[in-house]
């Protein structure tokens, strides 16, 4: 039976499992009561992610949003679970531009969240920020293989490394982030193969997200392990569906104010009975 952790789960935690073979679990998170429960399970490495923009916002992408609203949802999840690993995601257009912007807008999520470690969605291009933030003491984690703030090129949500080039890409991709100083990688929608080669030559941990069971943990949505999206993606285990109880639960209230059964004697407040008659004695 899960228990809440007892101590902080840290970056040398999560270094410690390639050692260990032990597997993190890790889930995104985006409120505080959320992130309470996820304290009392025990689940060691939390995401607030950008994932945020359609499971609570609604959007289509996750290209709307903002750096503010994921600084504070990371602060409120940091407030729920504060012994968790929190990784805070860097929202598009926050760490592109210039390095000086990127590391700027990476200081302020890590400052005002106080999350542990910050995501971001790397290209070539971002080597020069992840090293300059890695030197300036922040944790980074890579984000590889489909980049959903990347749909406009990559043509859409699909798997990424399908071809021995785009493989072999990947795992130069990696290195470069390694050597960079990434504090850990996280693979999105890789075939098992590409994710394997890329654990088995760096040393960093590497999480996976639909990436197979080479990785060192692994991440999914959680709006979506819990049945709460429309589409559960395929690499989501099927562990339950609190959409039905939440239903029943919400069908029963609107049934209940409808018919007058609530609020009931048992709902109210109750006066002192002679403050209750002076009040009446005074009414017009
Ligand atoms: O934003 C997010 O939730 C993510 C995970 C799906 C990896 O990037």
């Amino acid at each position: 039976m899960a228990a809440p952790l007892d101590k902080k789960f840290t970056l040398n935690d999560l270094r410690a499992v390639r050692q260990s073979g032990a597997k993190v679990p890790m889930l995104t998170c985006y409120d505080y009561s959320t992130a309470r429960l996820m304290h009392q399970m025990g689940v060691p490495a939390l995401l607030v992610g950008d994932s945020a923009g359609s499971v609570v916002l609604g959007y289509e992408t996750t290209l709307p949003v903002k750096l503010d609203f994921l600084i504070e949802l990371t602060g409120a999840v940091r407030r729920g679970a504060p012994l968790a690993f929190l990784v805070g995601d860097m929202p598009f257009g926050s760490y592109q531009g210039s390095v000086g912007r990127g590391v700027k807008n990476v200081c302020r999520m890590v400052q005002l969240s106080q999350c542990d470690c910050v995501k971001l969605e790397v290209a070539e291009s971002h080597v020069r920020l992840v090293k300059e933030l890695a030197d300036a003491g922040v944790a980074v984690m890579a984000h590889m293989g489909l980049r959903p703030q990347a749909v406009g090129v990559l043509g859409g949500y699909r798997f990424q490394g399908r071809t021995a080039d785009q493989a072999l890409y990947l795992l130069d991709l990696a290195l470069e982030m390694q050597e960079a100083g990434a504090a850990a990688l996280l693979l999105e929608a890789l075939p098992p193969e590409v994710s394997a080669a890329i654990v088995e030559r760096t040393q960093v941990p590497v999480i996976g997200c639909g990436a197979g069971s080479a990785c060192h943990g692994s991440v999914v949505v959680t709006n979506d392990l819990l049945g709460l999206t429309a589409h559960r993606p395929k690499f989501v285990p099927q562990l339950g569906d609190v959409a039905k109880p939440m239903s029943d639960v919400i069908g029963k209230y609107v049934e209940q104010i409808s018919s007058g059964q609530y609020p009931a004697a048992e709902h109210q407040y109750v006066m002192p009975e002679t403050e209750k008659a002076e009040f009446k004695k005074r009414l017009k």
